[in-house]
Parts: structure tokens; C-alpha cells; sequence
């Protein structure tokens, strides 16, 4: 039976990866980005959010089957933070009551490997806490310390939106509405975002060297996409609240075989 997806970034990359098999197979798509989709919205901003909600609202006569969240910058600017976190968050919580009328509801984000890189506790934390300005404020004092510093908008954005869909995917909000709520945290996508990070052998030495692929070597968009079609497909009945490292192994070569220490205190105390 055909389902209404909605896509978000759906005009380049992994979006339009998903969006085009979802197409193909026979599944209605209501893409939004800057450019080139159903919806045209900035997702960096409260007003380009709501203004999206809206719009999907009447594409789709307010029944939202799955919500696939691609839409995604990496550059070390505040607006990633904006974007990758509250661009995610408030659009999908905009959307609850849509995805709560259909009988299969699924979400699916987009996160990545960089969630295993260092970042800025304070913008995590901000995230948490649903405070875009600390959030944004943070990254622009990092920001003006140069693109190195900068740079931790993005695993941050990442590592907060990772543990925002753990926390959440629990509540009654998702779980008490049956929406099984996940990530996938790809590893280097050969993508437009990544065209100009793999445009030298220094470079490529660079990002291998931080993003280790021993399986299959970097990847393309439908490694990724496929996973996130399973992710919002009604078969999914069970899966909530990861974040599954799609990423040819750099997570296992990163963190090592015990991610488990300390993690469920002993019944016995
Ligand atoms: P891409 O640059 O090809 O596509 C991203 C899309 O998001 C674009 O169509 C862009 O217009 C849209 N977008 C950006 N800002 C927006 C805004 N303010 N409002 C609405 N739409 C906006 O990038 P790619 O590689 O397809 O990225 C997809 C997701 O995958 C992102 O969340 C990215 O962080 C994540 N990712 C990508 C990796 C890679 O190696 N390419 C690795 C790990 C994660």
C-alpha cells in the first residue's frame, strides 16, 4: 500500500537518494528544502519551520506516514547547530499530531559518525534543553575562533541529536504514539557536501584517517538510504531509539567491541 513520506533535504544527496527510490516504488513524497521540493522552507529558522509544518500539513491532508530527515549542513557556522538540531527537532515534533492519524507511523534521522567525535558539551547541552540561542550563541564564539574550533557545531549538532531521539523515542509523545523514532549515522558519503573535503589526495588522507572505512571504503547515498527506508517501513515494529553506525566500520575501529561498560547498574546494587 502506498504511504505519504515526507524528506527533508530532499533536493540533493542522501534526501533525494531516499526520496527517488520512495518515488520509484510507488510511495507519495512531499520533499522540502531550499530549493527544488514540494515544500520550499528554511528549516535554520523557527519561521521557515513552522511555515514548512504548515505547508506539509496541506500537501498531505494531515496524515503523515513516515518522516525521513535528511537535510543537513556541515560548515563551521553557527546555522549548522540551527539546521542539524533544532532544524530536526521542532519540525518533527510539528509534525506529531500528523504522524499520530496515520497506522504506521515511523521517523527516521539522519545523524553521523561525528557524533563519536569531540565536541562542545555546552552546545549539547543547549540543544538538550530546547535553548536555540545558547545553542547558537556557543557556536558563534567557537566560530570566531577559527574553522578548526567551529568545526564542533557539527559533531555537536550530531551527538545532540543522537541522544535527543534516545530520550525522546521513550516517551509518551513516540512510543506512547506507537512512532518508532531512530537515527543513522552514516560514515563519508560521496555527496555534494563532501565533493570538496575528497578533492585531493591530502584531503582524502585526512578525512580516512578520522573516519576509518575498512569495509567497502566510502560510501554512497543509497548505503544510506536504504537503511533509512527499512527504519520508516511499516515492518519496523521494534527498532527505537538507535543510532546505527551505517558507516563501513568506523565506528567499531573508533570505539572497539565493549560499548556496553557501566551502562545498566546491577539489580543487586
Ligand atoms: P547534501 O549537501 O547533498 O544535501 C543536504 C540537503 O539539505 C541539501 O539539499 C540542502 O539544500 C538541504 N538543506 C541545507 N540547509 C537547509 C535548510 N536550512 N533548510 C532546508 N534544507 C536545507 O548533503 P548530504 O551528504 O546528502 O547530507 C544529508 C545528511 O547526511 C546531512 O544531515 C549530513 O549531515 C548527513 N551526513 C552526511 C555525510 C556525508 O559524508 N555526506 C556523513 C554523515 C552524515
Amino acid at each position: 500500500m502506498s504511504r505519504t513520506y515526507v524528506v527533508t533535504g530532499s533536493a540533493s544527496g542522501v534526501g533525494a537518494c531516499v526520496a527517488g527510490l520512495l518515488r520509484e516504488r510507488g510511495d507519495r513524497v512531499v520533499g522540502v528544502d531550499l530549493r527544488d521540493a514540494e515544500v520550499q522552507a528554511d528549516l535554520s529558522t523557527d519561521e521557515g519551520r513552522e511555515r514548512a509544518v504548515e505547508e506539509v500539513l496541506a500537501a498531505t491532508d494531515g496524515t503523515v506516514d513516515a518522516v525521513v530527515a535528511c537535510a543537513g549542513i556541515s560548515a563551521p557556522v553557527p546555522t549548522t547547530v540551527a539546521v542539524n538540531f533544532f532544524g530536526v527537532t521542532r519540525f518533527l515534533t510539528g509534525l506529531l499530531h500528523a504522524l499520530e492519524r496515520s497506522e504506521a507511523p515511523r521517523v527516521a534521522v539522519v545523524s553521523s559518525m561525528a557524533t563519536l567525535q569531540p565536541v562542545s558539551e555546552a552546545i549539547v547541552d543547549a540543544c538538550l534543553a530546547d535553548d536555540e540561542d545558547e545553542a547558537l550563541r556557543v557556536a558563534a564564539t567557537l566560530a570566531e575562533q577559527g574553522p578548526q574550533v567551529g568545526y564542533l557545531a557539527y559533531p555537536s549538532s550530531k551527538r545532540a541529536l543522537s541522544r535527543w531521539v534516545r530520550r525522546e523515542c521513550v516517551t509518551a509523545a513516540w512510543a506512547g504514539r506507537g512512532i518508532p523514532l531512530n537515527a543513522v549515522a552514516p560514515g563519508t558519503v560521496l555527496t555534494p557536501m563532501t565533493t570538496q573535503l575528497l578533492s585531493t589526495p591530502e584531503s582524502v588522507a585526512m578525512v580516512d584517517a578520522a573516519v576509518p572505512m575498512p569495509l567497502n571504503g566510502h560510501q554512497s547515498p543509497e548505503s544510506v538510504a536504504s537503511l533509512l527506508l527499512w527504519l520508516t517501513d511499516a515492518a519496523n515494529t521494534h527498532v527505537t531509539g538507535q543510532t546505527i553506525y551505517d558507516d563501513g566500520g568506523a565506528d567499531a575501529v573508533l570505539r572497539g567491541d565493549d560499548v556496553w561498560t557501566g551502562t545498566v547498574p546491577s539489580p543487586a546494587g
